[in-house]
């Protein structure tokens, strides 16, 4: 029991001494793969666009309903980026189609670097939390989008549960919940430099199963290099 709750402690502590040695750049954020960053953002705006209000997006006119099995659309009032880092998926991603959005990383220096990353956008950012996603409760009933990118594998399995459970209950009428994140080929890969691990499909859509959420749609995000991990986007409710 004693060495599980060690290495619970240690999981956690190693991953955050791990992030504040990395530089606050896009580069840093994505692992030195920084020039993927459009083909991601670009993938994550295509995803969205099946579930928002025609807002900033051109629907062309073949393309017919942009709503996914029929449910109400989600609305673009305020999202949350799980995991921000220097607000690179806020800048281009979720500002552009939201009101206002907030912010939550466990690492203060990349949320101090995102103030000036987003530049005049800023302004509608609502709040930048500092805080492990296994201590972060978002307030209930106040988001349309929580989004949540290359993080998961920082959470034990039992608090990404929780912590699923505790983003459906902050879920607005119609919100949505979207896991974007790198996929085993089979089984749970550790990466001792970063202190995560990599889970496979399975594995991930049991835990999402057990917090009680539906996947309302999943892709495979195309066109990253071969050499990655495949990475795979899920829509929660
Ligand atoms: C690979 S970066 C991804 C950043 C951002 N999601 C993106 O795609 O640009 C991982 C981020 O997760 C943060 N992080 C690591 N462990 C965390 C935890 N337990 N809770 C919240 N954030 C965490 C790190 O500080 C870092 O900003």
């Amino acid at each position: 029991m004693g060495d599980i709750a060690h290495d619970e402690v240690s999981f956690y502590s190693n991953a955050e001494d791990y992030w504040k040695e990395v530089p606050a750049t896009v580069d840093g954020m994505l692992g030195g793969y920084g020039s993927i960053s459009i083909i991601d953002i670009n993938g994550s705006k295509d995803f969205l666009r099946k579930f928002l209000g025609v807002k900033h997006f051109k629907m062309s006119s073949s393309s017919g309903s942009n709503n996914t099995e029929g449910e109400g659309k989600t609305g673009t009032r305020c999202a949350l980026d799980c995991g921000a880092g220097i607000g690179r998926i806020t800048k281009r991603l979720l500002l552009p189609l939201f009101s206002t959005v907030d912010l939550v990383d466990v690492t203060q220096e990349f949320l101090d670097k995102a103030k000036i990353h987003l530049g005049e956008d800023s302004k509608r950012v609502g709040n930048y939390f500092c805080s492990g996603l296994q201590d972060f409760a978002p307030e209930n009933g106040h988001y349309d989008v929580i989004w949540i990118q290359w993080v998961i594998g920082h959470l034990t399995d039992e608090h990404l549960v929780k912590f699923l459970q505790r983003c459906q209950k902050a879920l607005r009428p119609n919100g949505l919940i979207v896991i974007k994140d790198n996929v085993s080929y089979e089984g749970v890969v550790p990466d001792e430099v970063d202190s995560s691990i990599c889970r496979d499909l399975a594995i991930v859509r049991s835990l999402v199963a057990k917090a009680g959420l539906r996947i309302i749609h999943e892709e495979q995000q195309m066109n990253f290099p071969k050499e990655i991990y495949q990475v795979h986007t899920l829509a929660l409710r």
